[in-house]
């Protein structure tokens, strides 16, 4: 058995928002953080107005910009390389929300550019560093205290990507939905845009590209048994305030949290968010596979997480074996 060392932790995008807001609680339970940005310069700045010098001596910085395919192939070796140790958990947090662009952008690989960095990126970080984090130690040290950790992965899904929620029934500009995964099938490069190849809608590129991280979490879990890894995903609520907005309309930005939060009461600020995705990714009482853990769309002091119910579109063995086939294939994985 090797010696007992420090619980390491992955998070992808911590620049703003709930990644952010996620780091200063894994470093209070006694976590050792990897942060995964597309630009350490900007993450180091970041990250110094929010925590303390000693907080900070805790995070590895790691430049990846997850739409490019080849940066995130070279990010996972220079990670593998540099870290003696497993890693035990990993956070898939980053994500682009671009809902008025007329036409799609593309990614270096030539993908439409949300589902490459939401997507994409995120599945092939997940596989390249799969057998390193199902190879961690069972045991580790947080905050001086010797504990078990079974592996875990967790993905911020959200109620936009579920057709079980209301939230996830708007009709604008259109509902999750993958259809047939014809755009997938069909290798989804231009024209190609969207996974059912259909017509481009920016705002459901969004959403299909968090339905498929959500899909990815089940398919995970079929494959992987829990007594090898826990895969599980989150809503942390409406963080209506958040930079993942930077691209709506000026009045939207200014109306949305208010409606968040007085009309839905839907609204929970950035820092319970972070709160909430660092005790979904780490602490015991949520090592449960394969479950989509929500505090509801009204939001309640004192609320307890549940296991959301997901839609037939999440968790579909047919669409969800085919959308991870597919996907390895697309991502140049098979
Ligand atoms: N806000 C909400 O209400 C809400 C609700 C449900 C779920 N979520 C989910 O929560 C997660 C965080 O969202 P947020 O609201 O905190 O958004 P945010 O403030 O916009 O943060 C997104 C993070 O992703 C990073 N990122 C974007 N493109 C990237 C790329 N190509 N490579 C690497 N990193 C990249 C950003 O870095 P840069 O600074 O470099 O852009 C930033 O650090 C997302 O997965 C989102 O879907 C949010």
């Amino acid at each position: 058995m090797g010696k007992i060392t420090k619980g390491l932790v992955l998070i992808t995008g911590t620049t703003s928002g709930v990644g952010l807001n996620t780091l200063k609680p894994l470093l209070s339970f006694g976590w050792e953080v990897i942060a995964v940005n597309r630009s350490n310069k900007r993450a180091v700045e970041i990250a110094q107005d929010s925590l303390t010098d000693s907080e900070i001596k805790n995070i590895h910085f790691i430049e990846v910009d997850l739409s490019d395919l080849d940066d995130v192939r070279d990010g996972c070796s220079e990670i593998l390389k540099k870290f003696e140790k497993p890693i035990n958990s990993i956070i898939c947090n980053a994500a682009v929300y671009k809902p008025r662009l007329r036409k799609p952008e593309r990614s270096p690989q030539g993908f439409e550019n949300s589902m490459a960095v939401n997507h994409f990126g995120h599945f092939l970080l997940i596989n390249l560093l799969l057998d390193n984090i199902l190879s961690s130690e069972k045991e580790i040290v947080l905050n001086g205290r010797t504990t078990k950790f079974k592996p875990r992965i967790t993905v911020l899904g959200t109620v936009t990507a579920n057709y079980s929620e209301l939230g996830g029934r708007i009709p604008i500009p259109a509902p999750a939905d993958l259809g047939n995964l014809s755009g997938f099938k069909n290798g989804f490069l231009s024209p190609i845009s969207m996974a059912n190849g259909k017509k481009f809608k920016p705002g459901k590129a969004y959403k299909d590209s968090k339905l498929c991280n959500m899909v990815t979490v089940q398919e995970l879990s079929k494959k992987y048994s829990k007594e090898r890894i826990i895969v599980n995903s989150l809503y942390p609520g409406c963080v209506a305030d958040t930079k993942l907005f930077r691209d709506t309309p000026w009045l939207f930005r200014f109306l949305f949290p208010i409606f968040q939060k007085f009309i839905t009461k839907g609204y929970v600020t950035q820092r319970l968010a972070g709160e909430r995705v660092a005790q979904v990714s780490t602490l015991k009482e949520y090592a449960k596979p394969a479950v989509h853990w929500s505090w509801g769309n009204r939001q309640k002091l004192g609320r307890k997480a549940f296991s959301q119910k997901l839609s037939k579109r999440i968790i579909d063995s047919k669409i969800s074996r085919q959308t991870y086939e597919l996907t390895r294939k697309l991502v140049g994985l098979s």
